[in-house]
């Protein structure tokens, strides 16, 4: 008998998509404040941080992966490169207070703080497929705000072209930076139209509770048509600027590591084919599933990157 993929079944193949969205909400909405509000104090504090962040628009109808598989086996080369040790090593990492600093080229720069700016941006739920490099997929409900909204805050100027995004150097804590397995600090970026994009967003929960610090707390990046390493964890730093970024991982390997790191099944790195895909948590003898260009994100993106060349600017 051919097993199912867990996470390829859409809920649409089983419900449409507006049932299936209206159906979360209302699973939220009561979870959030029917049931709460009926609870004794005790029983409420057990109730999901998040339960009650609505889901937003561009949320997918798509069946979430197990919790336990997506938040231990992480990649967080701060801490460690064994998947599994992270979960363990970053609980070391104090996520409160946390301060973000926004410089270059934007009318508002300074030094802000996590908490005032969640204040201006409303969160949602995104549930969103998710591709690492290393060709495993997963389906993730993140909680969080878009990027775009919160980026025209700091009001970038016309000069602001990319923009670039570091992530927290403590090797007193993340222990990996100690070694060279990277240039650290760990930076990314993106260009202004991608960043812009409604798609693109932080997270600072997963699956109704706060990100767990082994997945990128308080805030890290979430780009869903990107390989996995584009979405930053742990970001102390976002940098307007005019010219395009040097990342972590293209200064490291620039033949395997492009800026643009968009899914794309026809564009094989070049010691492995990305074509198809292993489902995270899925038994050894589910087949892999097929990689969809811009992991299936096609419709919404594909119009960012018309006229070049995705098998040189990949
Ligand atoms: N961010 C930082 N700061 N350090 C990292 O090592 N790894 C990246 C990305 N963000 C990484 C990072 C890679 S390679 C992937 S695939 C995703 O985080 C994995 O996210 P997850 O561990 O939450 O699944």
């Amino acid at each position: 008998m051919l097993i199912k993929e867990r996470t390829s079944i859409l809920s649409s193949e089983i419900t449409s998509e507006a049932i299936f969205l209206n159906r979360r909400k209302l699973i939220k909405a009561a979870a959030g404040i029917s049931v709460a509000a009926l609870l004794p104090a005790s029983a409420r504090a057990q109730v999901k941080k998040y339960a009650q962040v609505p889901v937003g628009p561009y949320s997918g109808a798509l069946q979430p992966t197990d919790y336990e598989d997506v938040a231990n086996y992480t990649n967080y080369y701060e801490f460690s490169t064994d998947k599994k040790s992270s979960t363990v090593l970053a609980k070391n990492l104090q996520t409160s207070p946390w301060s973000i600093a926004v410089e270059g080229e934007a009318e508002k720069i300074g030094v802000f703080n996590l908490e005032d700016i969640l204040k201006n941006n409303p969160l949602e739920e995104r549930i969103y497929r998710f591709r690492c490099v290393e060709a495993w997929a997963m389906v993730v409900p993140w909680i969080g705000f878009p990027l775009g909204t919160m980026l025209k805050q700091f009001k970038p100027t016309s000069k602001a072209k990319f923009v670039e995004f570091t992530t927290l150097y403590d090797p007193k804590v993340m222990i990996g930076q100690k070694t060279n397995v990277l240039a650290w600090p760990y930076v990314e970026g993106l260009r202004i139209d991608e960043a812009m994009n409604p798609l693109a967003f932080l997270a600072t929960g997963m699956y109704d509770e706060t990100l767990p610090n082994q997945n990128g707390a308080p805030l890290r990046l979430v780009v869903p048509w990107k390989y996995g390493f584009k979405s930053i964890k742990a970001i102390v730093k976002i940098r307007f600027t005019e010219t395009m970024p040097a990342t972590a991982w293209s200064k490291m390997g620039p033949s395997e590591y492009g800026f643009y790191a968009n899914v794309n099944p026809e564009v094989a790195h070049p010691r492995w084919s990305q074509s198809r895909e292993r489902i995270l948590g899925a038994s050894i003898f589910t087949p892999k599933r097929k990689t969809e260009m811009f992991n299936g994100y096609g419709e919404q993106v594909a119009s960012l990157y018309k006229g070049m060349n995705l098998a040189k600017q990949y």
